[in-house]
């Protein structure tokens, strides 16, 4: 989970409610949006061939898969939502710039496995220049290689993969006598195709604005469904049937649903025990949307109102909270959000009593870090943890229109702490909302969410 303003927005899907179609049904999505991601991309990889496969189908158990879900990059220049694809970029290529290998239709297997696109289709709903049956790819890819300088590849991400493409490279070697040249260098796809998705378009704030509006509203129904007695997996279970309805058909990440002790543990997903009166309950769930993540966390009390000293903790990180999202704003820097929210937290377990010293010495030392480990936000897109570099030659970059980031702050008071008053063991508070920068400020993707005290207890009081 944790990587290291509210500004109201009129969105575009505001009174609708309409499902999205998800991975795996090609619908909505203008496609010439892809023609000009592929375009852009080409036109920075002159004399080269761009090769990207899509993710492998991963076994759960036997005879049995985990969901497909397509490798981001690859979806992102394709929206081709098949597994056993691969997608070739010949910049100026006579016979077309685009090639897609596809598995090729097959009544029998298509009976039992769902429909499959086909070759033909893979030009016509996807925009394929040339498209091939992926059982041939060992026949076919070298000769695609022949003459180019470069491949632009992401390797290390699928060794086998990476072996497979040192192999179609070596066979085109071996024509050297031929006169056929071999491409002589391998360039790092990511660089320049994680700089294009660190800034999202207008047809992808669209679909992060939905899931994060659908987001909302399951946290929403989680405080609505919570009580005493629950258990945590009937408030998971919320969480994803409001996800489901609205149209995402899968979390963009395993949902965190922790009560009492297990809200100070990060990565609780276990979501398995009774919910006891008294406690708070930290709910981190985001749902996807035609494979863009929303990743939001609300933090409430099982019984629908605070207790003091849970006010006291809760009030802290809210207040770190707004000041960190107020400085997300073009051109400051990326690490702006992370130092204000980590100097209110210091201020406030130093007034809280928890830790003792001046605020520059806590910051300075890093003695905040024994309640607060993790780091304020991380940028969103496709993936929940999205691409794009955070430092530019060793210095924080500047936030530009265009990128999405969460600000996350929170405070982790485990039980067992002898130094500390116990009222205050088990209080785990995150408050995560996912930000776009806009041209004069920032938007809240994530505003629909109840965040402040009295809006959580309003909701809770009219269960
Ligand atoms: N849910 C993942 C994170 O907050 O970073
Ligand atoms: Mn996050
Ligand atoms: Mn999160």
């Amino acid at each position: 989970m944790c990587p290291d303003v509210h500004r109201s927005h009129q969105s575009d899907i505001a009174v609708s409610f309409q499902t999205t179609r998800p991975i795996g049904h090609n619908g909505a999505m203008d496609m010439t949006v892809f023609s000009k991601r592929r375009r852009e991309l080409m036109d920075h990889m002159r004399g080269g061939v761009a090769i990207l496969p899509t993710a492998p189908v991963r076994t759960r158990n036997r005879d049995v898969d985990f969901p497909f879900r397509p490798d981001s990059d690859f979806y992102y220049l394709t929206h081709f939502p098949e597994p056993e694809a691969v997608a070739v970029l010949v910049p100026g290529r006579p016979h077309g710039e685009f090639i897609l290998f596809c598995r090729d239709k097959n009544p029998e297997k298509e009976t039992w496995e769902g429909r499959r696109t086909g070759v033909d289709g893979a030009q016509e709903q996807y925009g394929a220049d040339d498209a091939f049956p992926i059982d041939d790819i060992d026949d076919i890819l070298p000769g695609l290689l022949e003459n180019r300088e470069k491949v632009f590849c992401s390797m290390g991400r699928n060794p086998e993969f990476d072996h497979r493409l040192m192999s179609w490279v070596n066979e085109v070697r071996a024509k050297a006598r031929n006169g056929v040249h071999a491409p002589g260098e391998f360039v790092d796809l990511d660089h320049i195709l994680h700089e294009m998705r660190l800034i999202k378009r207008p047809e992808e704030l669209r679909l992060m604005r939905k899931a994060a509006k659908i987001s909302a509203r399951a946290h929403r129904q989680a405080m609505i469904a919570c009580r005493p007695a629950a258990m945590e997996y009937e408030i998971e279970a919320e969480l994803l049937y409001e996800f489901a309805k609205g149209g995402s058909r899968s979390p963009a990440y395993p949902p965190i649903v922790g009560g009492g002790a297990n809200s100070c543990i990060l990565h609780y997903t276990e979501n398995s025990e009774e919910l006891k009166d008294g406690d708070l309950l930290l709910i981190d769930a985001g749902a996807e949307v035609d494979g863009y993540a929303a990743d939001i966390t609300r933090t409430f009390p099982v019984n629908g109102k605070f207790g003091d000293t849970q006010k006291a903790v809760y009030e802290v990180v809210l207040e770190a909270q707004l000041a960190a999202i107020a400085k997300v704003r073009a051109g400051n820097h990326w690490n702006e959000p992370h130092d204000t929210a980590v100097r209110i937290l210091a201020q406030g377990l130093r007034d809280l009593g928890l830790l003792k010293g001046d605020v520059d010495g806590l910051v300075e030392n890093g003695d905040y870090k024994r309640f607060y480990m993790h780091r304020t936000g991380h940028w969103l897109g496709m993936d929940v943890h999205d691409v794009g570099d955070y430092k530019v030659s060793d210095s924080w970059r500047l936030l530009e229109p265009g990128m999405v980031l969460t600000v996350e702050p929170g405070l982790y008071i485990a039980a067992g702490n002898k130094d500390i008053p116990c009222e205050f063991w088990n209080i785990g508070v995150r408050i995560e909302d996912d930000v776009l920068v806009t041209r004069d400020g920032n938007e809240v993707l994530s505003h629909e969410a109840p965040k402040t005290i009295s809006e959580i207890e309003t909701l809770m009081r009219g269960r």
